[in-house]
Formats: structure tokens, sequence, C-alpha cells
């Protein structure tokens, strides 16, 4: 059974709060989305490979530790998840980046596949898949298949805010798929929205509405 962290840290606890708020404007969300990616990153990697490596300091000759073992891409679910690369790039410079666009169908809230461009070896990479929100994990659950399709076998999913209902999903449909969650909200109501959620992530970051 794979991982399923929600986020005890009081920043990311703070900022998550901060950003549900109706008032946000997209310029401070977008921002503080960014933020909040950068820290669970931060949660998301602590299990990483390291080696020893020999380096030189002004001072003398020392051993210190390095990232070894697979390199990373990010995975962004388009539009919203484009909202957290930038907070993944800041701790992780050297990862790739693919994209998977996806939307849900406002009718059936079933993901319709758009887009999909991702990093000719992402198959030996460890794979971030971002996305702000994880509702009915239709568009996550459907993200993650596309690139196991491509033979990608390392995955993690961070998300902003889930709901019990996707959470299940996810556990359900690639149960070997470690989950970060931001905050685990109640329920979804009859338009599948996350309750108490933030609203429409793409529409706040990018002021859609
Ligand atoms: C949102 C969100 C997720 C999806 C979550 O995207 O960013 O991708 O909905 O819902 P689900 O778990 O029920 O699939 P949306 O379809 O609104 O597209 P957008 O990012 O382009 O606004
Ligand atoms: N997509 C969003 O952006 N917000 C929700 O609450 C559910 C799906």
């Amino acid at each position: 059974m794979s991982k399923i962290q929600v986020m005890d840290h009081p920043l990311i606890r703070h900022k998550i709060t901060y950003i549900r708020q109706e008032k946000v404007g997209s310029k401070e969300f977008r921002e503080i989305v960014s933020e909040i990616a950068a820290l669970m990153c931060y949660e998301a990697s602590r299990d990483l490979k390291l080696e020893k490596v020999k380096i030189r300091t002004p001072i003398c000759e020392t051993y210190g530790e390095e990232l070894s073992g697979k390199k990373l891409a990010v995975v962004p679910i388009l539009r919203a998840g484009l909202g957290m690369v930038d907070g993944i790039l800041k701790m992780i410079p050297a990862a790739k980046v693919g994209h998977i666009g996806l939307y849900r169908d406002p009718e059936t809230y079933e993901p319709v596949e758009y887009y999909c461009k991702l990093p000719a070896d992402c198959n030996e990479r460890e794979v971030f898949v971002v996305d702000p929100m994880l509702a009915t994990g239709g568009s996550s659950a459907a993200a993650i298949q596309m690139l196991k399709d491509k033979g990608v076998k390392y995955i993690r999913f961070l998300c902003i805010i889930a709901a019990p209902e996707g959470v299940e999903r996810m556990k359900a449909e690639h149960p070997d798929v470690d989950l970060y969650i931001g905050a685990l909200d109640d329920h979804l109501n009859e338009h599948k929205y996350i309750v108490p959620g933030l609203g429409d992530a793409g529409d706040r970051i990018f002021g859609t509405k």
C-alpha cells in the first residue's frame, strides 16, 4: 500500500487557510500556491536517496551528500497544476517538466484529455504529478494512467486540497502511488466541487472568472 500523507506543517496549514478565502485575488493566490508547492515538495522528497561525495571547501577536503538514484520530472495537470510547477522547480531545479492537459467535462465530470508532452526519458524518472485539486479523482487517476501507459513506474501525486472521494478513487485505481495532500476536506457538493475547498483552482490562478 502506498503512503498517504496529509501535511501537518504549520506554514502549509496557514497558507492553505489564507488562499481558501474568497477575497484573495489571483496575484496573491498564484504566489501562495507556488509557496505551498515548494513546502510540499520538501515533504514529498524526504525519502530521496543520497550518496556520499568528496568535496573541497575553501578550508579543506571533506565529505558531503548529494542526491543519487533516479532523476526527477514534474508533470502538472493543466491548467491548474501549472501553478505548482515553479515552487517544485525552486526546490529541484534540475527536474524536467512534462505536461498533461485534461479538463473535467462540466456535465459528466469525467476528464477529457487534450494534451500530453513528456520528457523522452520519463519512464526512467521519478515523477511528481501536481494538481492543486483532487475532487472525484477522475483527472488525477486518468493522468497517472497516461503516465503508466508510457512506462512510468515511480509516481508521487501532490495536491493542495483533496476530497475523501478522490483519495478513495486513487487508492483503488493507483494503490502504488504515494499521495501528498495539503489538506483533506470534508466532501464534494452536488457540482463535484470540494467543500469547503477553495473554488475553481484554475480560475483563481489565471483570473478567468
Ligand atoms: C480541476 C482541477 C483538477 C480537477 C479535479 O481542473 O485542477 O484537474 O478539476 O477534479 P476531479 O478530481 O473531479 O477530476 P479543471 O477540470 O477545472 O480544469 P482547469 O485546471 O483547466 O481549470
Ligand atoms: N476542481 C476545482 O478546481 N475545484 C474543485 O473544488 C473541484 C474540482
